[in-house]
């Protein structure tokens, strides 16, 4: 299905004809973002990805923006820098970035090397850096423009066994915190929303099993796991002038997961169970 402009539902974003960027625009998240700004009337969207071909798919969907997917590694300076002349030169000057290429990979901090550690920060932690410099560099000289990150409820909850996973996105959120304080007075936001639970190609191994699925569903005061769209609307809101006063902030978008903490606790006569069908 071609994803065009969508006027009535999407306008009061007042985001048509924007210039947007958007990383890890191959992915389940990415590919939602792509499709949102295409029904808000962005003008042009470059799409970022290290898989070319998951981008190159991404763009097959959209209908009404100039779109261009590009192979880069946002860990690297050089594809960074390059992806940034090009995306200027053909699309012009970006209005939006979202930062959202990610790796999640196993591994336990005790035997961890360093190796991965540094893998995983390139892409997760410097590569948000990189595109927010070179991305920033326009947006500086004409003193307007919004950044999204993409972090995690593991920001501020550690996610075990997962390397540096939680490392890099409490550190995105210190690098958007930062990124507001330095380019407030140019007129550029910088914002951070952090997805909870969603079924996407980087969580689907979760997913296989539907009895896991259905346990990982029942934890969320919403009942259900986010779909990449859930993400994308409030990614939209944050890149639009509808947020314009709206900067260095964080917004979860878990379904409410990260407030469940409470309900852990055993405690006879307040009990879910005694008072719920749950
Ligand atoms: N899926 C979830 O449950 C979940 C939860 C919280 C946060 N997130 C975050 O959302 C973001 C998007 O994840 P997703 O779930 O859509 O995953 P995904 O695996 O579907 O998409 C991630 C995309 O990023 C690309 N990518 C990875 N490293 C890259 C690099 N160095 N350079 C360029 N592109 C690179 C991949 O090729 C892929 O297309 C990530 O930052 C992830 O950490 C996801």
């Amino acid at each position: 299905m071609a994803i065009g402009p969508d006027p009535d539902t999407r306008a009061w974003l007042g985001l048509s004809g924007s210039v947007v960027a958007i990383t890890g625009a191959g992915g389940g998240i990415g590919r939602a973002l792509a499709a949102d700004f295409s029904r808000a009337g962005a003008a042009a969207i470059a799409l970022i990805d290290r898989d070319g071909d998951a981008a190159r798919r991404t763009a097959a969907l959209l209908e009404g923006p100039r779109v261009l997917p590009l192979t880069c590694d946002v860990a690297d300076p050089a594809a960074v820098a390059a992806a940034a002349e090009r995306i200027a030169r053909e699309l012009g000057a970006v209005d939006v970035l979202v930062n959202n290429a990610g790796l999640l990979r196993p591994g336990p901090l005790a035997t961890l090397p360093p190796a991965e550690w540094n893998a995983l920060l390139g892409a997760n932690l410097t590569g948000y850096f990189l595109c927010a410099q070179a991305f920033g560099r326009t947006m500086l000289e004409r003193r307007r423009g919004a950044i999204v990150h993409i972090a995690s409820i593991a920001a501020s909850h550690a996610q075990g066994f997962s390397g540096a996973y939680s490392v890099s996105k409490a550190g995105v959120v210190m690098l958007s915190r930062q990124l507001a304080l330095e380019w407030g007075e140019a007129g550029i936001r910088s914002n951070v929303v952090s997805p909870g639970l969603v079924r996407t190609p980087m969580s689907e191994a979760f997913y296989r099993d539907p009895a896991i699925a259905g346990r990982r569903a029942a934890m969320v005061p919403l009942q259900r796991v986010a779909q990449p769209e859930d993400i994308a609307e409030v990614v939209l809101f944050l890149a639009s002038p509808r947020s314009g006063y709206v900067t260095g902030q964080e917004i979860l978008v878990d379904g409410g997961f990260g407030r469940t903490l409470m309900d852990l606790v055993p405690r006879p006569g307040f009990d879910r169970a005694e008072h719920t069908n749950r």
